[in-house]
């Protein structure tokens, strides 16, 4: 992310504008003897601003002039691309959150980490069998866990790292695949291990490794290849391709959307 040169200028026009049209403000929970209605004070890599609050952390830095890079994908806690620490005032502890989905506080110290060095294997996952040895073969450092827990304490999913780092050392492939399902790989984990095991790469191969050797195929999937490799859509995607916008548009307005599964 980059500060654009008229941050300030940009900062005290939008401050103009909520000056100007209060009902366009979010509402303040702040004393009239604290600083304008609806704004908090934060800071972004040491320096200071005042934001409007209710913002994310994500929408505060755009408001302050920086502008996303990298850190950034999908806005909606999904990537994973925007991890971000952050301190409170009179608070030793460090905390985390996603930028995207994080709401600014008033204090708020912080900075993002969009990405984080770490051990990333190359394998071949159909010639890799799904044992525990080889979660070791590829991330030795796995042996290094020291069940301190912190990985569990700073993921922004809520999820229980340290219990699935267990399982990959007793070599319970589809077990890790399960409980780290819904890992972003934002990449906190692996930035506050003792150890220095990255949690998320290792995972992220016994996902691989249970969807290649252990999950029962797709019965449907076969079937869908199998129409594919006969050419039976090859008049549909055709009449797709030469389609107008409009009509394209209004065919995906209208396309089937399977229920999510519970
Ligand atoms: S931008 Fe994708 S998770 Fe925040």
């Amino acid at each position: 992310m980059a500060e654009t040169q008229s941050a300030r200028e940009r900062q005290l026009t939008l401050l103009d504008v909520l000056a100007r049209k209060p009902e366009a403000a979010a509402p303040s929970k702040a004393a009239p003897d604290e600083g304008p209605a609806g704004i908090v004070e934060i800071n972004i890599m040491g320096k200071r601003y005042e934001v409007p609050e209710g913002l994310t952390i994500m929408k505060a830095m755009e408001y302050s002039g920086y502008s996303f890079v990298r850190g950034c994908g999908c806005r909606g806690g999904f990537c994973g691309a925007c991890a971000t620490v952050y301190r409170m005032p009179g608070d030793y502890r460090l905390k985390v959150g996603l930028a995207c989905q994080t709401v600014v506080e008033d204090g708020m110290y912080l900075t993002q980490i969009p990405f984080y060095p770490a051990n990333k294997a190359v394998y071949d996952v159909a010639e890799t069998p799904p044992t525990l040895g080889s979660l070791l073969v590829n991330y030795p450092e796995l042996a290094r866990c020291l069940g301190c827990n912190t990985c569990t304490k700073v993921c922004p999913q809520d999820l229980q790292v340290m219990e699935f780092m267990a399982a990959a050392m007793r070599g319970d492939i589809a077990r890790v695949a399960v409980m780290s399902f819904d890992c972003l790989m934002c990449g906190l984990c692996a930035s506050r291990c003792p150890a220095e095991t990255v949690q998320y790469n290792i995972s992220i191969l016994a996902r691989r490794l249970y969807g290649r050797h252990i999950a029962p195929p797709a019965k449907h999937l076969a079937d869908r290849l199998t129409e594919l490799d006969r050419g039976d859509y090859v008049a549909e995607v055709d009449g797709l391709t030469g389609a107008p916008t409009a009509e394209i548009k209004k065919l995906y307005d209208a396309r089937d959307i399977e229920e999510e599964a519970d």
